[in-house]
C-alpha cells in the first residue's frame, strides 16, 4: 500500500512536484490510470485495486459459504469499517452509520429532526439538489421556512448574513461543504463556531469533502455529517455514512425503523437502539461495506492533508491553464478551492465538449443549471463542464486535458 505522499514545492502550488517513489506506487495501485485519464473523481473515482480485491473477495466468500456465513466470519473487520470512518472524521465509532449512500444518510438525519412548525432553517447557495428538494418537501409538509443564505464576494457562503439570520433564529443550518459544481470549499469550522454561539442545530453534506480535504467533526462542530464512499474516499458505489453527535442522538428518530434500528421488546412496545446504527437498514451491502472500509484505510494510509494538498494543486494548476485558453472560462468560486474544476468552452456545448473528451478516454461530467438553481442561472451560467482531479492524477494528464480542450475549441477533435 501508498506510504504518504511527501510533497515538494518550488514556487508555490503551480509548479509542484510529487514524491514519485509514492506517486508511481498509487498509480499501480490504481490499474483504471492505465485505461483512462479520469478528471470524474467527484462523480466516482477509481478506486485502489485493494477496495476491488475487498468488495470481489466478500462476494465470493458469500457465494462461496453462504452470505449469512461470510458476514459472520468477517464481523471483526465489518465492525473495524466503524473504527476507520471515526478516525477519518475525528469521531467515535457508536456515533457512525453505514448506509447506502450520502443522500440517504441526510436524509435519515433530517427527516427525522423534530421540526416544529415556522421553525426556520438557513441553506447556502452551494446545498446540493436532493437536499434543496428534501427541504422544500419538508417546507410544503410541516410548514417550515427555508432561508437561503447568500453568498459573499468571493462565492462563499456570507457569514455576516448567516450571523443575521442566526440572530433572528433557526433551528437549523444546512450547508454543503464542497459543491458538486464548482471548486468552492465552504469555510465550515466558522459556520460551527456561529452554530453554537447562537445555538442552531449543524447539518454538514460532506459528500464531496471527505477525502478531498481533512474534515474533523469536533473542529467543525456539526451535529450531523454525510458523506459517500464512491468520490473522494475512492470506495465502491453504493455506499454512504452518517456521523451522527450527541445532539443528533439525542434529538433524531429516524424517519424508518426495522429490527436493526429498533428492538421489538413487549408486543406494543419497541426501543430504538442508542447508537447512530438506528439509521441503518437490517439487510445491507456488506461487501459495500468492507470496500468503504478498506478504501478508508487507504486514504489514511495516503495521508489526507497530503493528498488534500497534491490534488488542490493540481486542481489550481488546471484552473489556471484552461482559463489561459482562448474562449474558455472557468467558473470556480471560493477563498479555498479543492479539485473540482468547471469550466465552459463558448462555441461548444458543455455535453459536446464531455463527449469529445470521453471518445478520447477523458472523462469529465457536466453539471447542468437544474442542479444546482441557487448557484447557476444566478451567475448567468449555463451546463458547465466539471473535470475534477485526484492526488492520483499526474501533472501531464493535466497538460493532455488542456491540449485536448484547446483541441475542441479550435473544432479539431483530440484524438486528430
Ligand atoms: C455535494 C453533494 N452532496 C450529496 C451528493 C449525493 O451523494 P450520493 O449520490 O452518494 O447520495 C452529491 C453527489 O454528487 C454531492 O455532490
Amino acid at each position: 500500500m501508498a506510504d504518504g505522499l511527501r510533497l515538494s514545492y518550488d514556487r508555490g502550488l503551480m509548479t509542484m512536484t510529487s514524491d514519485f517513489e509514492s506517486l508511481e506506487r498509487i498509480r499501480r495501485d490504481t490499474p483504471g490510470v492505465e485505461s483512462v485519464l479520469h478528471f470524474n473523481n467527484a462523480g466516482s473515482a477509481l478506486p485502489p485495486e485493494i477496495v476491488v480485491e475487498t468488495v470481489t473477495g466478500h462476494i465470493r466468500r458469500e457465494a462461496t459459504i453462504g452470505g449469512y456465513e461470510a458476514a459472520d466470519e468477517a464481523s471483526d473487520r465489518l465492525e473495524a469499517v466503524y473504527a476507520s470512518l471515526a478516525r477519518l472524521l475525528g469521531a467515535e465509532a457508536d456515533q457512525i452509520a453505514v448506509v447506502e449512500n450520502a443522500t440517504r444518510a441526510w436524509d435519515m438525519a433530517v427527516y427525522g429532526y423534530p421540526f416544529e412548525r415556522g421553525d426556520r432553517v438557513l441553506t447556502v447557495r452551494a446545498e446540493y439538489v436532493s437536499n434543496v428538494i428534501a427541504l422544500l418537501q419538508l417546507e410544503r409538509r410541516l410548514g417550515i421556512e427555508v432561508v437561503l443564505i447568500d453568498d459573499d464576494k468571493n462565492g462563499q457562503i456570507d457569514l455576516a448574513h448567516l450571523e443575521r439570520e442566526l440572530e433572528i433564529g433557526a433551528a437549523m443550518v444546512a450547508m454543503t461543504h464542497a459543491p458538486t459544481n464548482g471548486g468552492l470549499i465552504n469555510p465550515a469550522e466558522t459556520v460551527g463556531q456561529l452554530c453554537a454561539q447562537y445555538g442552531a442545530f449543524y447539518v454538514l453534506d460532506a459528500c464531496q469533502s471527505v477525502g478531498q480535504v481533512p474534515v474533523d467533526v469536533e473542529g467543525i462542530g456539526c451535529d450531523v455529517l454525510s458523506g459517500t464512499g464512491r468520490k473522494y474516499l475512492r470506495g465502491p458505489r453504493g455506499t454512504g455514512f452518517l456521523f451522527a453527535g450527541p445532539r443528533a442522538l439525542e434529538r433524531i428518530e429516524p424517519p424508518f425503523l426495522d429490527l436493526h434500528a429498533a428492538d421489538w421488546v413487549d408486543d406494543r412496545r419497541y426501543e430504538i437502539r442508542a447508537d447512530a446504527r438506528r439509521f441503518e437498514n437490517w439487510e445491507a451491502n456488506y461487501a459495500g461495506k468492507l470496500g468503504l472500509g478498506a478504501a478508508v484505510d487507504y486514504a489514511l494510509d495516503v495521508g489526507i492533508e497530503a493528498g488534500s494538498t497534491r490534488l488542490r494543486g493540481l486542481g489550481e494548476s488546471l484552473r489556471s491553464q484552461l482559463s489561459a485558453l482562448d474562449g474558455v472560462s472557468v467558473h470556480d468560486k471560493g477563498v479555498a478551492r479543492g479539485g473540482i474544476v468547471t469550466f465552459a468552452v463558448d462555441t461548444v456545448d458543455s455535453e459536446d465538449v464531455k463527449a469529445e473528451l470521453s471518445a478520447d478516454a477523458m472523462n469529465v461530467s457536466t453539471s447542468p443549471a437544474s442542479h444546482a438553481r441557487f448557484d447557476l442561472p444566478h451567475r448567468g451560467l449555463p451546463t458547465l463542464v466539471r473535470a475534477s482531479v485526484h492526488y492520483y492524477n499526474t501533472e501531464s494528464e493535466v497538460d493532455r486535458f488542456v491540449e485536448a480542450v484547446a483541441q475542441i475549441r479550435a473544432g479539431k477533435t483530440p484524438s486528430t
